[in-house]
């Protein structure tokens, strides 16, 4: 076991919601094929001015309240991110300076929508191995700013907001019970954002063909993700020596029902198991689970003492599946 406890959680959506009526007057698509195909019937969009680090600064805030710590007690920022405030400095500089901190260390960390569960880990290793006493890990994403909206094919399928945990040492009675990371690389060309990086850098070209925005070949992605949301669960499952009839909640990554419906069947975990969030807010990408986890938490459905189970698969390929001990 990973000897690390969640002490406080918290998650900020911003207030615009757009529905599937509001998009069936902006690309031709229509409610029933989006609810269909996917489960989402609205998701929420930031303003103008809003950033990255404007969310998980907000979801950052709750969370430390809960945990009743200020923000100069936190050692490290990690923000879990796919799309930064800038390229450079990481978004939880960013964040750290909204919170009004210095000197902790801050970095993100980059794995699509596994994100949250890499940078989790990744705050419970450096917890473990007394790097850290207490870390802040947030998961964040506009999508809005990133999707072409004149795409119907992806424009329907993200939404904005921001999750966050703060993670301390725990005395052995919370932590991770198990835990696997996966990528392939060799897909990463089917759902990516082309330009704006070294590779294809921002130029007159690059904005007119559209190229900065979310290029997915859905049908393609989708396949992957049944195979991995599922895979990863029954390892983490496995690992722990648990089934499925130990665990008191399932919070999978929220793209598309049918996706995580699959998963359910190929792994038998019942529907009641499993914390949805994804018709009010569409994907969020790294911020779905850390969303979910508050929600879930603020809602009574976590206790001390659950078993959760948690599996994600995102850009890259990523996918990742743990089960952590409330
Ligand atoms: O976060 C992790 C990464 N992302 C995902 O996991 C997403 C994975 N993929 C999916 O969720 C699904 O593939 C989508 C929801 C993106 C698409 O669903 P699909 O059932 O795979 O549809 P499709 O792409 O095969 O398209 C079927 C039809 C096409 O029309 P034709 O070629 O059959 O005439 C599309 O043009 O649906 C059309 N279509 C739409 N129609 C109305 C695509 N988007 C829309 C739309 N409204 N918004």
């Amino acid at each position: 076991m990973i000897k690390v406890k969640i002490v406080g959680v918290g998650s900020y959506l911003p207030e615009k919601v757009i529905n599937n009526f509001d998009l069936e007057k902006m690309v031709d698509t229509t409610d029933e094929w989006i609810t269909e195909r996917t489960g989402i019937k609205e998701r929420r969009i930031v303003r103008e001015d809003q950033a990255t680090s404007d969310l998980c600064y907000e979801a950052a805030i709750k969370a430390l309240a809960m945990a009743e710590l200020k923000p100069g007690d936190i050692d490290i920022i990690i923000v879990a991110t796919s799309t930064p405030d800038t390229v450079y400095p990481s978004t939880a500089c960013w964040l750290q300076k909204k919170l009004k901190t210095k000197g902790q260390g801050a970095f993100d960390v980059s794995a699509g929508c596994s994100g949250f569960l890499y940078a989790f880990l990744l705050a419970g290793t450096l917890i473990e191995s007394k790097v850290a006493k207490k870390i802040l890990v947030c998961g964040g994403e506009v999508m809005s700013k990133v999707v072409n909206w004149e795409d119907r094919a992806t424009c329907v399928l993200f939404g904005d907001g921001a999750g966050a945990c703060v993670v301390v040492e725990s005395n052995g009675e919370s932590g991770i019970l198990s835990v696997n990371l996966g990528a392939d690389g060799s897909l990463a060309e089917l759902l990516y954002q082309p330009a704006g990086g070294t590779r294809m850098p921002a130029s007159e070209k690059t904005v007119k063909e559209k190229l900065h925005y979310v290029h997915m070949k859905g049908r393609e992605v989708f396949k992957h993700a049944v195979i991995w949301m599922g895979r990863a669960a029954e390892k983490a499952l496995k690992d722990a020596n648990l089934s499925i009839d130990d665990i008191k909640l399932f919070i999978p990554h929220q793209a598309n029902m049918r996706i995580i419906k699959t998963t359910n069947e190929r792994t038998k975990i019942p529907e009641e198991k499993t914390f949805i969030i994804l018709h009010k807010y569409g994907n969020m990408s790294a911020a779905t689970i850390p969303v979910a986890l508050d929600e879930a938490y603020r809602s009574g459905r976590i206790k001390d003492g659950d078993l959760i189970l948690m599996s994600a698969f995102g850009t890259g390929f990523t996918w990742a599946g743990m089960v952590y001990k409330w």
